[in-house]
């Protein structure tokens, strides 16, 4: 059975940025003229995923709202003749019945998050995508599912970070290494910088056995106080095969600044309509002495 449900979690409160994350939330910050919501949706409809739960809080209605059809909006734009993005606007439309939000009242963790949808995602196994996990390149959701299609089993993907970073991510053990594939034997979530087992980092896209449920409700509170999927993944490698798979694309972490400002510049270059116009600008800024 390939993967056909993603879980996209937006329950959290995106303190890293805030104020701008105070009215509007993390998924809808545009890159370019597209949110982060619009990626992760991209990414999973070319892997070949029709079914979409979202994990969100009260206050945010921003993807169902962002991916139903805006009937005022439409009609405005055939009325002006706009008709080319008249269809771009159609085409981020989803069919409701293929969209889902779950509520999580609190943010309890990315596990507890993830844990909420056990009786929307049935029995299959599924995807989690994390939406301020920018990777650009070639579709990391689809690398993964090729992997999870050989092997049946748990496939998270991960990247190699700087030494001094690791303690801001799950951290993987892994045992038989083949290539971009490893066998996991733990994840250890944000190591101390001497504690930790590698630099292969965890970072939001995961292809999960349905049996993952089973685990994220033994685990409990972890790092950060928060209930975590990384505890959940590693308790079931103790009986179940994990893998982790180097992507080969790149990564922005968008729910930092750093990462959001980088992630944009890598935008503006990719755009074929602006990017000798935003060159030339670029270096005109940084010959500015700020
Ligand atoms: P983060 O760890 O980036 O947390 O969540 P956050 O709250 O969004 O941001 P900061 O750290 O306070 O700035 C990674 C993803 O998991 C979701 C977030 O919405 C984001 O997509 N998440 C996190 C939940 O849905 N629920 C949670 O309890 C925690």
């Amino acid at each position: 059975m390939s993967i056909k449900t993603v879980v996209i979690p937006v329950a959290g409160m995106g303190t890293r940025f805030l104020p701008a994350t105070k009215a509007v939330s993390k998924e809808m910050l545009p890159l370019l003229d597209k949110p982060l919501l619009h990626y992760a949706i991209e990414e999973a409809k070319s892997a070949g995923i029709t079914s979409f739960i979202f994990v969100t809080n009260l206050n945010n209605k921003f993807p169902s709202l962002y991916l139903s059809k805006n009937k005022i909006l439409e009609s405005h734009l055939r009325e002006k003749n706009k008709l080319k993005t008249l269809k771009m606007i159609r085409d981020i439309t989803l069919k409701e019945k293929n969209i889902r939000l779950v509520y999580q009242k609190k943010p309890l963790g990315l596990g507890d998050a993830i844990h909420r949808t056990k009786k929307y995602v049935g029995k299959d196994d599924f995807a989690v995508l994390l939406p301020d996990d920018l990777i650009l390149g070639r579709n990391c959701l689809k690398e993964l599912i090729s992997v999870y299609n050989k092997k049946n089993s748990n496939v998270i993907g991960v990247m190699s970070v700087d030494k001094k970073e690791v303690n801001k991510y799950g951290i993987v053990k892994g045992s038989i290494a083949n290539g971009r594939t490893s066998k996991i034997n733990e994840l250890v979530e944000k190591p101390k910088i001497k504690d930790a087992p590698s630099r292969l980092a965890v970072v939001g896209r995961y292809i999960l056995k349905n049996n993952i449920f089973k685990y994220l409700r033994k685990i409990s509170k972890g790092a950060e106080n928060e209930i975590q999927l990384t505890d959940a993944i590693s308790l079931s490698a103790i009986n179940e095969n994990v893998f982790s798979y180097e992507f080969s694309g790149t990564r922005y972490d968008c729910g930092s600044k750093l990462g959001f400002i980088k992630a944009q510049l890598a935008c503006a270059m990719l755009d074929n309509s602006i990017r000798k116009s935003f060159k030339k600008e670029l270096e005109k800024i940084l010959r500015r002495n700020y």
